[in-house]
């Protein structure tokens, strides 16, 4: 590789004058300005612009403070080359509008480079550069590409929605934005890329697995957490269960009737899972009976009316005339998490109808109320399917060489997430067997699911202070994040990896699926890290994959991973 790149520059020294405009690029190339990335990428329809190139010693912090979705400023960086990008694409069949959005690159320093890319994703309906997911790539060595989804919004806004803007965020600006990335990459280094990594949770997860169904060659390793790939179904539900909440006065769950829920679930179901340690490991088995919390004192019970929405939250969506399933509900020990969509009114009646508002009808921000909701909508959503975000194309053989398995996947899901249901990442890798005529074994081979008991959505565990922290994407980054937060946290580790045990695979998913990726070794088991309040090690535990679980040997420190297998 390095005499690749040493021979391009000697070539670029000793052409005679007449052709140094056909070299620039290889003799700008590793040079962290404008010119070293302009008239770069050369491709049909495609117009690129180099916006910004910034360098950053060693040590540094980058932000941007007008990304309305990761506004965050990030330290402790590798010394790195910076670059934001913004591509148009008229190349798209004609019926589509033209293609619009931005990218960013974080490019390590040459000698810190491993000729590997990272792409990451994004978050819930954000646009904007993903700047810290990508920052924790940069650690390992990575070049990492965020593309911006073609907008700029915070994470809760979906009043961007224009059918370019739809289009761009379903899939189409991932996809360029890794094609044009490569190319500029290529070029910086002068020297091939030898592998394609990718890491997203959430709409993140949705967006790895769009790419993948678009293209399979397009990672070699892809990293899918929580991933919310079932979008014409997902945002329906939401809508139905704030429906519930709102529907009548009395039966509407207050954050207090959710925090006593939790507290019960919590007390009921940890024992039935075999060891009682504060960790609900087997919601789908507990046996769960809510009539212990149904009273009518609001203080410390929910009233039959709240008992009954509380089960209907939990309930799988199924449209009423069909019985057809829209989409499964929430497990046992999310309740600490459903504030998120069914805490406040400004949620529960803005946030949680604009999909069907913004995205399927294109009604302004006044129109579409809760009351305007019927089933119907659910149907509405399969139809119009904004953007083809949905990724439900389970079969994903690559096309072109029928020989090649597809790159590695590994996806996982917490148990205590009250934002999406791991019942969908369960149904999503049962379908993917079933479409592809497989079985767990073979489909392992390539695709592995982990659960992971008392995660709430894609990090962190409140009540029940259970490992979580396996450096999966946004992980490293929200722990240098903390004090964004306001609540008084300290900035933890190092912004990469997991505190302590840094780039190692038993404890660092992502150095575990470059290990399985490489080396072939298949990852059986990562161990998950929970913190103390002033953020020591509280506890440590195996995550096992799917579905095999964590047991306890029956000896030693209940907190030490070592004394826990998977079986
Ligand atoms: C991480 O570990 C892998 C495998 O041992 C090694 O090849 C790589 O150089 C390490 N990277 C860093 C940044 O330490
Ligand atoms: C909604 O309508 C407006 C005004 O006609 C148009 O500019 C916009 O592109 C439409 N958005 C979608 C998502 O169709
Ligand atoms: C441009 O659009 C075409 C068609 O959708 C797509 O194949 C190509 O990858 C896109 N390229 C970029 C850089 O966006
Ligand atoms: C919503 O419901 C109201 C009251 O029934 C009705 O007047 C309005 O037309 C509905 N809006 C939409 C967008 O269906
Ligand atoms: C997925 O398949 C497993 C094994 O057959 C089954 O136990 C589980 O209920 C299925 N999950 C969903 C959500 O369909
Ligand atoms: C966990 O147990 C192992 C093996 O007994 C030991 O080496 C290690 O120090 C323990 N870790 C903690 C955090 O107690």
């Amino acid at each position: 590789m390095l005499t690749m790149f040493v021979s391009g520059l000697l070539l670029a020294l000793l052409l005679p004058a007449g052709h140094v405009e056909a070299v620039p690029a290889a003799r700008q190339a590793l040079r962290c300005t404008i010119s070293s990335f302009t008239n770069v990428v050369v491709l049909p329809g495609v117009t690129v612009t180099i916006e910004k190139v910034t360098s950053i010693s060693e040590g540094g912090s980058y932000q941007e403070s007008s990304n309305l979705g990761f506004p965050q400023k990030i330290d402790k960086l590798p010394a790195l080359c910076a670059v934001t990008v913004r591509v148009t694409n008229t190349s798209d069949t004609p019926s589509r509008p033209q293609s619009s959005y931005r990218f960013g690159l974080f490019l390590p320093i040459a000698s810190k480079y491993n000729s590997r890319i990272f792409t990451v994703g994004s978050a819930a309906f954000a646009g904007g550069i993903n700047w810290p997911s990508m920052s924790e790539g940069t650690h390992y060595g990575f070049a990492a590409i965020s593309t911006d989804n073609g907008h700029n919004s915070a994470g809760s806004d979906m009043s961007w929605a224009t059918p370019a803007s739809l289009w761009d965020w379903g899939y189409r600006a991932l996809h360029g934005s890794v094609v044009a990335g490569r190319v500029l990459i290529e070029h910086y280094y002068g020297k091939p890329i030898v592998r394609s990594y990718y890491a997203g949770c959430s709409t993140g997860g949705r967006q790895g697995l769009r790419e993948i169904q678009y293209d399979a060659n397009t990672f070699d390793g892809a990293l899918i957490g929580a991933p919310a790939w079932d979008t014409v179904h997902l945002m329906p539900w939401i809508s139905k269960m704030a429906v519930y909440q709102l529907q009548s006065s009395s039966g509407r769950l207050g954050t207090n009737q959710m925090s006593i829920l939790a507290a019960e679930v919590v007390k009921q179901c940890d024992p039935q899972d075999g060891i009682v340690d504060n960790v609900v490991s087997q919601p789908s088995t507990c046996n769960f009976d809510i009539s212990t919390i149904t009273c009518n004192d609001p203080s410390r019970c929910l009233t039959a009316a709240q008992a009954q929405t509380a089960m209907r939250i939990y309930a799988d969506y199924k449209h009423p005339s069909s019985g057809r399933l829209i989409s499964n509900g929430f497990t046992l020990a999310s309740e600490d998490q459903w504030y998120v969509y069914y805490g406040d009114d400004a949620t529960l009646t803005d946030f949680d109808f604009a999909f069907p508002r913004y995205f399927l009808y294109n009604l302004s921000s006044t129109n579409f109320a809760w009351q305007n909701y019927t089933d119907s909508v659910a149907l509405d959503s399969e139809r119009i399917n904004p953007g083809a975000a949905t990724a439900n194309k389970f079969d994903v053989s690559p096309k072109v060489q029928e020989t090649k398995t597809p790159g590695k996947i590994i996806m996982y899901h917490g148990l205590a997430d009250g934002v999406l249901s791991p019942k969908t990442s369960q149904l999503y890798y049962n379908s993917t067997i079933q479409a592809m005529g497989s079985s767990l074994t073979e489909t392992q081979k390539w695709f592995r699911y982990f659960e992971i008991p008392g995660m709430q959505h894609c990090m962190f565990s409140n009540r029940q202070n259970a490992p979580w922290d396996i450096a999966a994407p946004g992980q490293p980054s929200w722990l240098r994040m903390l004090p964004s937060l306001g609540v008084g946290l300290p900035a933890v580790g190092d912004g990469w990896s997991v505190p302590g045990h840094l780039n190692d695979s038993d404890y660092d998913i992502l150095a575990a699926l470059i290990k399985w990726v490489e080396e072939d070794k298949p990852v059986e088991r990562v161990i998950g890290t929970a913190f103390n309040s002033d953020f020591s090690v509280y506890r440590t535990r195996p995550i096992c994959v799917w579905p095999k679980k964590a047991v306890y040997s029956g000896s030693g420190n209940v907190n030490n991973a070592s004394t826990w297998r998977c079986q």
